[in-house]
This record gives structure tokens, C-alpha cells and sequence, in this order.
């Protein structure tokens, strides 16, 4: 009974079946720290030197496949130093010199996670650079714009594209930012207040590519404020990623029709043979919530947490690791699936229901004549109920059906098209085809410096 209860206890404790993710990092810092620790005469270089030698086995045995990662060895540091007594003997004992898992898991996830953000920032990149290849492609294509779901002015596609190409430079910014939070050395923190021993904390910061110490013990060991910015930015930008999911499966819907996704990015119906579902774009949308979810449950796993560690805390990983694959595999299929895009221009263009987009421009019209705006807005909405109902275009109408509602109509009023509409929203951050020229150009002077290499 006793047996089995212990049994019980220690597989629910165990953390060896998810940080094992974590081994290069674990192995990478413990060598840094015995490093340290014969450089200070803490250890002697020979035991450091068994060390170091005992744990690049281990990292090979690990990459060729060959190690036993065992659930009563609980977690990943106890499975590694396990590993360094067999194969080092009693010397193994002094890696653990002056350090504890508690500041040895905050240092692996720092690791990590600063990998990974410049995996997930050049992900972005990739994706912003699809969308700024697509609008380049497509730079003349007018639709419809929308507001409420309702079509409202005419603009050029590229400018929508590139609302997207914001959005996600946004992000970007705060994947930087979040790196630069991570981007700190808890290791020398032990388990709460600091060693007892003359260890160089700079020293090991520079072997591990850190920019800073943590300047406090107890915050170092207890803080895991950069997974959930990781989280949070992750969930922002999922946020975009689900909104540009959702255009792509209208737009691809027979009643848009104004886009087709490659076929390899879109599965058929096992009953209806006429299908091409969007399930790429539908899953981004859908794992959204997912990751939603995992910055959620961080905050409340965190909540009200006494300084300093807590066991609660091991409970960041799964959901980081769930945040940062989902987002990762994402923002790469985004970029793979929108190169397939092909664009109906006609389509577009022919679904600007008659010329109603034009109704704002007939109204800045009016108001350039000297009307004032809104009472140029009322005649407007008169003449396009009349039109409306007679199942006319504003082009269609007459001089003088024109004249019924304002005296200030002129032959001119026919010149309003959709290019004079495009062309006329010329002012920094508008639609004209000038702006979106300049827009193209900036947007590929910012992907060319984005803000953090993938190594
Ligand atoms: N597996 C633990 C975690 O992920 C490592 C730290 C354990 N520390 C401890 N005092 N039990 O948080």
C-alpha cells in the first residue's frame, strides 16, 4: 500500500515526461557553472574537467538517442546528474556546488525560451514577408473595403495585406522586447538567497550569452514574468493570425469568391466532391483559444504565489511549450499557405455592388462644392436610396435625377469612379496607389531589418 502510494506521489511529481525538452539547455548551464566553479577554486580543475567530460557524453548520448530518462528520477536535472554519477563517479557530487534546481529551472527556461523567441521573430518575418510578396503581386487589385461586415469604400488590396504587415510588426516588437526580460541570468540566486560560495556571476552570464544578472535572489528563483510575456505576446499575435484566418475563409467561401487557396493547404469533403474547406486557416483560428488558454492558466497558476519558489511553478511548461509550438507552426504555415493564394481580381472588383462605394465620395463632392459635409451626407443617402430602389448604379442616373436632390450636381458628378476614389485618399496611411507604393517600399526596408536574426 505504502509502495503504491509512494508510487502514486512520484509520478505526480514527475516532470521528466515534458522538461526533458529541456536537456541541451540543463547540460549547457551546468557546464558554465562547473567552469565557474574551477575558475574560482571552488572545485579543482581535474573535477571540473570530469565533470565537463562526464556531461558531454551525456549530451551525446542524448542526441544519438540512447538515454533513459526515468519518471523516478523526477525531473530533468536529477535524470542528468544521475546520469554523471555512473559515468563519472563520486565527482559528480560537486556539480551541484553552490546552485539549486530552483535557480537551475528558472536558468533552463530562460535558455529556452530565448531560442525560441528568435525562432518565433523570424517566423514573423517570414509571414510578413508572404504578405508584402502577395500585395507586390497584386498591387493594383481594388475591393471592396469593410466595415460591420458591411462593403464601405473602395481600397486597393496591398493596403489591406499590409494592415496585416503592421499587425505583425507589432508583434515582432514585442518578441524583441519580451527577449530582452529573458534575456537575464537568474543561476547564483541558489535556492532563495543567494551562495555561500565566491562564484563569478558575470562570468557565467558571458558563457551563456547573457546581457545581465538578476538582481535579486529571491525575485531571480520566483519570477516566470517572461514566459507569461512570451505567452501574452503569443497570444496576440494568434489573435492576428486568427483574424487573417477568418478573411481567408470568407474570401475563399463561393459567396466572396475572391480567393482561392493552393489545394495542398485546403482538404476536399468525403461526401461532397465540389468542397476545398480552408482547415488551415480554420485550425490557426480555432488554436487560438488554446493559446489563449495557456497564458490564462499561467496567470492564475501564479496568482498570489508567496516569495520565493513554489512547486506551482513547474506547471509553466506544458502550456510554454504548447504556446510556442502552436504559435511557431502557425506563423510558418501562414507564410507557406498564403504563397499559394491566388487573388479573383475581377471578382473583386465586380462585387462592388454598383458604384455605392462611391456614395462617401460623392459627399466629399458635394462638400467641395460648398455644401456643408453633412448636409452633403443626407442628400447622399437620399440619392442612393433612390438608385437603390431603382436598381440603378449612381453612374446611371441622370443630370437631372441628380439635380432633384442638389442644385450643386455637375456634369463632373460622372467623373467619380473607383481610381479617382483610390487616388483621392492620398494622406500618410491611406489607400491611393501612391501611398501604397511608399508603404510597399518601407515594409521591405523593414523586413530587411528585422529586429532579430534567427541563428
Ligand atoms: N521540476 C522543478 C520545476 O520545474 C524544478 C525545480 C524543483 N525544485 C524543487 N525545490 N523541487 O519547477
Amino acid at each position: 500500500m505504502l509502495k503504491n502510494k509512494d508510487k502514486l506521489v512520484r509520478s505526480y511529481v514527475a516532470s521528466i515526461l515534458f522538461d526533458r525538452r529541456l536537456w541541451r539547455y540543463d547540460i549547457e548551464g551546468s557546464i558554465a557553472h562547473t567552469r565557474m566553479l574551477a575558475k574560482e577554486g571552488i572545485i579543482a580543475d581535474s573535477d571540473a574537467a570530469a565533470i565537463v567530460e562526464g556531461l558531454n557524453a551525456i549530451r551525446e548520448e542524448i542526441e544519438g538517442g540512447q538515454f533513459q530518462f526515468k519518471t523516478e528520477l523526477e525531473d530533468i536535472h536529477m535524470n542528468i546528474e544521475a546520469r554523471l554519477f555512473e559515468k563519472a563517479g563520486n565527482v559528480a557530487g560537486k556539480l551541484h556546488t553552490g546552485r539549486s534546481r530552483n535557480d537551475q529551472i528558472a536558468l533552463d527556461m530562460r535558455l529556452f525560451l530565448k531560442d525560441e523567441i528568435r525562432k518565433t521573430a523570424g517566423r514573423v518575418n517570414d509571414l510578413q514577408r508572404s504578405l508584402v510578396e502577395l500585395a507586390e503581386k497584386t498591387r493594383t487589385v481594388i475591393m471592396p473595403g469593410y466595415t460591420h461586415l458591411q462593403q464601405a469604400q473602395p481600397i486597393l488590396l496591398a493596403h489591406h495585406l499590409l494592415a496585416y504587415f503592421d499587425m505583425f510588426q507589432r508583434d515582432a516588437g514585442r518578441f524583441h522586447d519580451c527577449f530582452k526580460r529573458t534575456d537575464v541570468l537568474p543561476l547564483g540566486s541558489g535556492a532563495l538567497a543567494g551562495v555561500a560560495y565566491p562564484i563569478d556571476r558575470e562570468f557565467v552570464a558571458q558563457q551563456l550569452g547573457f546581457s545581465r544578472v538578476s538582481t535579486n535572489s529571491l525575485d531571480a528563483v520566483s519570477d516566470r514574468d517572461f514566459v507569461i510575456e512570451y505567452e501574452a505576446a503569443s497570444a496576440i499575435a494568434m489573435m492576428h493570425l486568427s483574424r487573417l484566418a477568418e478573411e481567408l475563409v470568407l474570401w475563399s467561401s463561393s459567396e466572396f469568391g475572391f480567393i482561392e487557396i493552393g489545394p495542398s493547404f485546403t482538404t476536399g469533403s468525403s461526401i461532397m466532391p465540389q468542397k476545398r474547406n480552408p482547415d488551415v486557416a480554420e485550425l490557426a483560428r480555432g488554436k487560438t483559444g488554446r493559446v489563449y488558454g495557456n497564458l490564462l492558466g499561467m496567470m492564475v497558476s501564479m496568482k498570489s504565489l508567496p516569495l520565493a519558489y513554489n512547486r506551482d511553478m513547474q506547471e509553466d511548461k506544458e502550456s510554454l511549450f504548447d504556446t510556442v509550438d502552436t504559435l511557431n507552426s502557425s506563423l510558418e504555415i501562414f507564410a507557406a499557405m498564403l504563397k499559394t493564394v491566388k487573388v479573383n481580381a475581377e471578382r473583386m472588383r465586380d462585387d462592388i455592388k454598383k458604384d455605392y462605394l462611391l456614395a462617401t465620395d460623392m459627399a466629399d463632392y458635394l462638400a467641395k462644392k460648398g455644401v456643408p459635409f453633412r448636409e452633403a451626407h443626407g442628400v447622399v443617402s437620399k440619392i442612393s436610396e433612390y438608385a437603390l430602389s431603382r436598381g440603378k448604379g449612381f453612374g446611371e442616373l441622370s443630370l437631372e435625377e441628380y439635380h432633384r436632390f442638389s442644385a450643386s450636381f455637375q456634369e463632373d458628378v460622372f467623373s467619380l469612379g473607383l481610381e479617382a476614389s483610390l487616388a483621392a485618399r492620398d494622406t500618410a496611411g491611406g489607400t491611393s496607389p501612391r501611398q501604397i507604393e511608399m508603404a510597399l517600399r518601407r515594409a521591405r526596408e523593414k523586413l530587411s531589418s528585422s529586429l532579430m536574426e534567427e541563428e
